[in-house]
């Protein structure tokens, strides 16, 4: 059987490269498949956050992800820190997570810097929080953006590694997809950076919650070379804010990078930047207008966290007995 998991964190500015990489992709996959999608409280705290708005941007991603489209009917939305399971799990999983395999975490490096017995332990184990989160509910596809392939690589040796440890086959491999034309969304004002929620500069990123005009202004700003778009893609090394953009609108418009880049070939960056921003208007601006109004609503918003939150007991807590017997935890 198939199942599918995944999570943003709730830490604020939810923008394009989310959506693209991730929620717009969410969207599609629950018509076929069982779907369980987490705000990630829990890996929010691995940074300082302040606790109104921690509370806040957690009904704000619940808000978006209902906006983008996610049925709560067919899908289990709810947050990670109402279900016990993912720190249980945590606890019992880094026991058989090599230290090694998380010094080799990009992410933990970037994001501890150069002072990094100062960084916080929950930061140095936030990929074990994440596999847990995954093989709590045996979830064999996991659809993310580019930047998390290295943590979901170390979910599949941890399940890996457990399996192998009572030779038995209770954890699926989880398979990463990641797809869609803009797997990795680059920041507006540098087209190395990726998109992110916690760049300086707001001008870098398109955020879901961002006005018509300041989208229009975002888009006038971002990052460009003085040449025409080319027609071939390999005209495109060493141009990324043009391949980013590009990039940006194949997704949003649901066609292949190639077919846009044959539409947009020899074109000048102002006659494209006005496209790119009327799309990006008409997709983004009924999302955040829906996100609106689900926020006006915040008891509804917690009604569907609460009915979420029993359906992922109820798989997890069976799932994590389980695992508990196979380890010979005595069960009381
Ligand atoms: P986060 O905001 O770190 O919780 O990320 C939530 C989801 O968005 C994950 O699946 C990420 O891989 C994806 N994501 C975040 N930033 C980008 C980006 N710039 N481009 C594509 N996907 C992204
Ligand atoms: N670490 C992911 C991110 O920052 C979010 C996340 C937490 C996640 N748990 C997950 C994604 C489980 C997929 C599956 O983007």
């Amino acid at each position: 059987m198939n199942r599918i998991f995944s999570g943003v964190q709730p830490t604020g500015n939810l923008h394009l490269g989310n959506y693209l990489g991730a929620i717009k992709n969410w969207v599609s996959l629950q018509k076929d498949f069982e779907c369980i999608f987490c705000i990630v409280d829990l890996h929010a705290i691995t940074i300082k956050q302040d606790p109104k708005e921690l509370e806040n941007n957690t009904l704000e991603v619940t808000a978006a992800y209902l906006a983008s489209g996610i049925d709560p009917e067919k899908t289990i939305i709810f947050n990670q820190s109402a279900v016990s399971a993912h720190t249980e799990l945590t606890w019992l999983l880094s026991c058989f997570t090599p230290i090694g395999w998380l010094n080799r975490m990009t992410q933990f490096k970037e994001k501890a810097g150069k002072k990094k017995d100062n960084a916080v332990l929950g930061l140095y184990s936030y990929p074990v929080l994440m596999a847990s989160d995954i093989l709590a509910y045996k979830a064999t596809h996991v659809p993310v953006g580019e930047d998390q392939k290295q943590h979901l690589e170390l979910s599949r040796d941890i399940a890996g590694a457990f399996n192998q440890a009572y030779s038995t086959d209770l954890f699926p491999i989880p398979e990463p997809q990641i797809f869609g034309e803009a797997t990795r969304v680059m920041s507006l004002r540098n087209g190395k950076n990726k998109m992110s929620k916690s760049d300086e500069s707001d001008y870098s990123r398109i955020n879901i919650t961002d006005t018509k005009d300041l989208i229009n202004l975002k888009i006038q700003k971002a990052k460009t070379d003085p040449y025409p778009l080319p027609s071939e893609k390999k005209e495109l090394e060493n141009r990324p804010e043009a391949e980013n953009l590009l990039g940006i609108y194949s997704a949003l418009k649901d066609e292949k990078f190639d077919d846009v880049m044959k539409e947009m070939s020899g074109k000048d960056f102002s006659s494209f930047k006005k496209l790119l921003s009327e799309l990006t208007i008409d997709k983004i601006e009924p999302i955040s207008k829906k996100m609106n109004d689900y926020l006006k609503n915040k008891d509804y918003l917690k009604k569907i966290l609460e009915e979420g939150k029993k359906k992922a007991n109820d798989i997890s807590s069976k799932n994590l007995l389980e695992i508990k017997k196979t380890i010979g935890l005595l069960i009381i």
